[in-house]
């Protein structure tokens, strides 16, 4: 028998901290090749069905499949095609047959291994085969290493909007090997980037400082990348700690969303405008409007928007190639996403950098006119 492949350097262990349902996210450059000992370690008769999508088979399923053989693991491979239209209920329906073809039972496990679309789609899957089979996230784009992969929400989109059917449910454990993203496109990357970058700006000016200062040693994979890495995931794990369902505290990590979500909607889901990207100006336009309403200075907006400008992502609206979107569709998207209740909704605000809060009381007048401006210029 091979021996497993431990991880090269040190590991970074985050803990989501949820009682009965706590788990441990494992962060080290390597930790995909140790995926087979990490598994049999906690469940020492599992087998195994992975789901992951063509790309991500490509670049890095061998090394995971090569840790469970090596132990001894039983497993089968699901592979979906790439890209948002896999999380649906015809994608659902293919991961779920086949981890029933496979036999795959309640005490076994589902590994799944790619993007936030993978974990989503194959997470669903787990929540409803056999009433539950538990999940392993091994996240491959550094989205879903400090976000989607951590906190359990799966799901798929419908007709109706993205991500309206789901379930929560939480992994067993998270491994997010930061080599796995040695692989990817520098845009996809770049995308992660500014959830990463939004965790400095919700609570951790520090944080945000230290990334001016070592984006470029994240982006080339040292020891820099973990860190941040880790970070964020220690970020997100207390949110999702605090508020598991996501019923309140949580919802600061939507910073920058309602505008973001609004862009990728009038954009219509596309290659043109990246849910990171979105995020990106989204996040610029949730400090300039905050700016505007005298809540932050204004510097602020201008020292966000210079940083992940100079990582190479899109900071105003009139970065988004082709014709500009309609302001009327923005604010229907906003106010469709958020409730409005007389002429008010709720917008997650900043007092500045790491100071981000939730505003109950915003008049939709005024994020109009905001809107309305930054779309005419
Ligand atoms: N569950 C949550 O809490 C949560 C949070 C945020 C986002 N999401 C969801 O996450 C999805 C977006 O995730 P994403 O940005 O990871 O997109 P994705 O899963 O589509 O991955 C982006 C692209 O990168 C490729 N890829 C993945 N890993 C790679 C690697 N290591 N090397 C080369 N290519 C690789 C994929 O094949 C795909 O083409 C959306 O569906 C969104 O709704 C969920
Ligand atoms: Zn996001």
């Amino acid at each position: 028998m091979v021996e497993a492949r431990m991880p090269s350097r040190g590991t970074t262990t985050v803990t989501v901290d949820l009682g009965p349902r706590s788990y441990e996210i494992l962060i080290g450059r390597g930790v995909l090749g140790s995926a087979g000992s990490e598994i049999i370690a906690r469940m020492p008769d599992a087998r195994v069905a992975v789901v992951t999508d063509r790309n991500v088979a490509e670049r890095h399923l061998g090394t995971l499949t090569e840790s469970l053989t090596a132990v001894g693991i039983e497993h089968v491979t699901v592979t979906v095609p790439p890209g948002e239209k896999s999380k649906s209920f015809a994608g659902l329906e293919t991961v779920v047959d086949a981890v029933l073809a496979a036999r795959i039972e309640r005490d076994d496990a589902i590994v799944a291994l790619g993007g936030g679309v993978v974990g989503d789609l194959a997470g669903f899957a787990a929540a409803i085969a056999r009433r539950g089979i538990g999940v392993v996230q091994v996240p491959t784009t550094l989205l879903a290493q400090v976000d989607s992969a951590i906190g359990g929400k799966t799901g798929i989109n419908t007709g109706h909007g993205k991500n309206l059917v789901g379930a929560f449910h939480q992994p067993l454990f998270v491994l997010a090997d930061p080599g796995v993203l040695d692989t990817l496109p520098p845009r996809i990357f770049n995308a992660g980037y500014a959830e990463v970058a939004k965790y400095g700006l919700i609570g951790n000016a520090d944080f945000f400082a230290w990334l001016e200062t070592n984006w470029r040693a994240v982006a080339a994979g040292g020891p820099e990348r973990e860190e941040a890495i880790a970070i964020a995931c220690r970020a997100k794990a207390a949110s999702v700690a605090a508020d598991e369902r996501d019923e309140g505290v949580r919802a600061l990590l939507n910073f920058g969303h309602t505008f973001g979500h609004a862009l990728e909607a009038v954009t219509g889901y596309s290659d043109r405008l990246l849910h990171g990207e979105a995020v990106s100006i989204g996040m610029v336009l949730a400090h300039e409007f905050s700016a505007r309403a005298g809540l932050a200075p204004p510097a602020d907006t201008e020292r966000l928007a210079a940083h992940l400008a100079e990582i190479g992502l899109p900071v105003r609206i009139g970065d988004i190639p082709g014709s500009k979107p309609d302001a009327a569709a923005v604010m229907e998207h906003i106010a469709q996403d958020k409730k409005v209740t007389r002429g008010r909704l709720n917008l997650i605000l900043t007092r500045g950098i790491g100071q981000a809060f939730v505003a109950h009381d915003v008049s939709v007048a005024d994020v109009e006119t905001f809107v309305a401006e930054k779309l005419s210029t």
